[in-house]
């Protein structure tokens, strides 16, 4: 059963006992533990200085774990920044690549997004890469053109591997603003999306990101082609995060 993914991006919140308490509260949650009864797969990607204690929490459990971005070598002088390698040591099965924040305040570059992709399949995590539009390529019509660099980079660069990934459109103008985009955008863009991977004989799974929520998410996975939800704030309780979740086990495993 192909599988429907919610995936919460904690980004940068939770010192130690906030990350403990999110993390307890997703495991006493019954929603979120027997999601994987409905065919949904359930991700969450705290803060690195959380990974540790969150991985102690939902081990045992169908929850797994994901980093929110790692370098593209394997090792070696690069200050402040971790490997695939030590995020899979930790007991991480996803990373975010890409991510519009790393992008905007790493400067992430479309090559760099390659690389790092390339370094999480050698090190045997799944990366989740993120593609979108900002808010002025939206307002300029553009949203095609991008996803066609950004998506059309990826197909070429990684080729088959690209099938080992997950991809999440993640319209920047959405992030974080309360404005998600509506289910009608969502379809038409993610069939683009999967039109681009297609004529590169890709098939993957495509998330959305942006301003999801227990009250809109059943809307936004209503698409065949929304293949699951990677969500920001309200990921970081967890009720609203498991409203996200029984969204999607309505929607169960039936996405393409
Ligand atoms: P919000 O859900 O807070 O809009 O964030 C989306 C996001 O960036 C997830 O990676």
């Amino acid at each position: 059963m192909t599988k429907t993914m919610i995936v919460g991006n904690w980004k940068m919140n939770g010192t130690q006992p906030v990350a403990r308490s999110l993390a307890e509260g997703l495991v006493n949650n019954d929603i979120i533990r027997s999601a994987h009864a409905d065919g949904v797969q359930v991700v969450c990607c705290p803060p690195f200085t959380a990974l540790s204690l969150v991985q102690q929490t939902i081990a045992d459990t169908p929850i797994q774990l994901g980093g929110q971005a790692c370098h593209h070598q394997r090792q070696g002088a690069h200050t402040g920044d971790v490997s695939a390698a030590m995020l899979r040591d930790v007991g991480c099965s996803h990373v975010l690549v890409g991510h519009s924040e790393r992008r905007r305040d790493h400067h992430e570059s479309d090559d760099q997004v390659v690389a790092i992709s390339i370094a999480a399949i050698d090190a045997g995590l799944v990366p989740i890469i993120c593609v979108g539009e900002t808010l002025e390529e939206h307002q300029q019509g553009l949203t095609r053109n991008v996803l066609q660099r950004q998506v059309g980079i990826l197909c070429s660069a990684l080729g088959n591997n690209l099938s080992r990934c997950v991809l999440a459109y993640e319209p920047v103008w959405a992030i974080g603003t309360g404005l998600a985009a509506t289910a009608e955008h969502v379809e038409t863009t993610h069939a683009y999306i999967a039109e681009v991977t297609r004529t590169h004989g890709i098939v993957i799974p495509v998330l959305y990101g942006g301003s999801a929520n227990a009250s809109n998410a059943e809307e936004l996975l209503s698409s065949e082609h929304v293949n699951g939800l990677l969500v920001g704030g309200a990921s970081l309780d967890a009720i609203s995060f498991a409203g996200i979740v029984a969204a999607a086990r309505r929607k169960g495993g039936a996405s393409s």
